[in-house]
């Protein structure tokens, strides 16, 4: 069943709003705005009806409360007006809600708004969900791309996204650059109410996680002959290689020119041109150094590295996941950042499991 939450500080409109709702839906009368954003600490909501006049926080400041949040935002908001207010409504229009109401309303008239509004959510949500699952099959087929051409590194990308997950996951749970961790998928996983938990981070852990196989994408522009030899590239061979970061940031870009591609493919591209930075400012191609990296690069190196020294190159044996951890954890603060390696440190136990998944 829907949830509707019906925000009002009269207790008589509680009960009108909640009489003509609660056959078909789940309806929350909550009796201010300050309720609200307790509630939503624990339920998402389809839809909010929220009543303009209420005392400390108003219709207005709390919907620009919700617009401003990202976990937020996309909730479609029905103003419920106590008078006919042709700016007020015009205003509350530019703002965001999706209705304008004026009490009294009759249950009718409340139901069928309410139902029309729903039902448009939904077909934005099927095509979205559609949209995702095409870019998803996108991503594939170019990590796929990548990985025929780079055959030294054989399923290096899969390895790594399993990898990715488990330490994106243990970063979370321990609250290590959470809040940013949250933002990197407010468009492929829309927020649109009843897409996904509030709490489920699965959804976007594998969204975000999915951005970050295409950090390779920028071998497509290397030359065969530099991506599969067997001995150690040249110093010339070695910066030709060093271009596919900022090349992958460039095909990245001519995917989506247009639109800038939205937060998966900034993301992406993010994973893409920094991958290769090292916390003491010594990597490439920019020489960025602390948290001037972008955090995607500075995660992917962790994951990057760890499979590259766990798995057999042309130029060296594998390493043992023993031997990778010291490694790992002596580059703590030089190569890596800090915080991350500690996070590291506690779960590198999953990682050869994760590695099995793949081979
Ligand atoms: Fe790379």
């Amino acid at each position: 069943m829907k949830k509707n939450f019906v925000v009002d500080d009269n207790s008589i409109n509680l009960t009108t709003a909640e009489e003509a709702l609660s056959q078909q839906y789940q309806v929350y009368s909550l009796k201010s705005a300050e309720f609200m954003f307790e509630y939503l600490k624990s339920v998402i909501p389809d839809l909010i009806l929220l009543n303009i006049q209420m005392p400390d926080i108003d219709g207005f400041e709390a919907l620009k409360r919700l617009k401003n949040s990202t976990q937020y935002a996309k909730i479609p908001v029905i103003f419920l007006a106590s008078k006919n207010d042709p700016a007020a409504e015009a205003l509350s229009f530019e703002m965001g809600v999706i209705d304008f109401i004026t009490k009294p309303f009759s249950a009718p008239l409340l139901l069928n708004r309410i139902k029309t509004h729903l039902n448009v959510e939904d077909i934005i949500r099927r095509r979205t969900n559609k949209l995702v699952k095409q870019q998803n099959n996108l991503i594939n087929v170019l990590a796929n791309m990548i990985e025929n051409r780079d055959k030294l590194t054989g399923r290096h990308i899969e390895r790594t996204t399993e990898c990715m997950k488990i330490l994106l996951n243990a970063m979370f749970e321990r609250g290590v650059h959470a809040d940013q961790i949250k933002e990197w998928e407010t468009d492929i996983t829309p927020s649109l109410p009843g897409f996904h938990d509030v709490n489920d981070m699965s959804t976007l852990f594998e969204a975000a996680v999915s951005s970050s196989r295409l950090h390779d994408i920028g071998k497509i522009a290397i030359k065969d002959f530099i991506l599969n030899k067997s001995e150690s590239l040249t110093d010339d061979e070695y910066e030709m290689m060093k271009t596919h970061a900022l090349e992958g940031e460039r095909i990245i870009d001519s995917i989506t020119p247009e639109s800038g591609g939205g937060i998966f493919f900034q993301n992406a591209k993010l994973f893409a041109g920094s991958h290769h930075e090292k916390w003491d400012g010594t990597g490439y191609p920019r020489g960025l150094s602390g948290t001037n990296i972008p955090l995607q690069g500075r995660v992917m190196a962790i994951v990057d590295v760890y499979d590259a020294l766990v798995s057999d190159r042309s130029c060296k044996k594998a390493f043992t996941h023993e031997k990778t951890v010291e490694i790992i954890r002596e580059g703590k603060g030089t190569y890596f950042d800090p915080q991350l390696v500690d996070v590291f440190l506690e779960i590198h136990n999953k990682f050869p499991e994760a590695e099995l998944m793949c081979q």
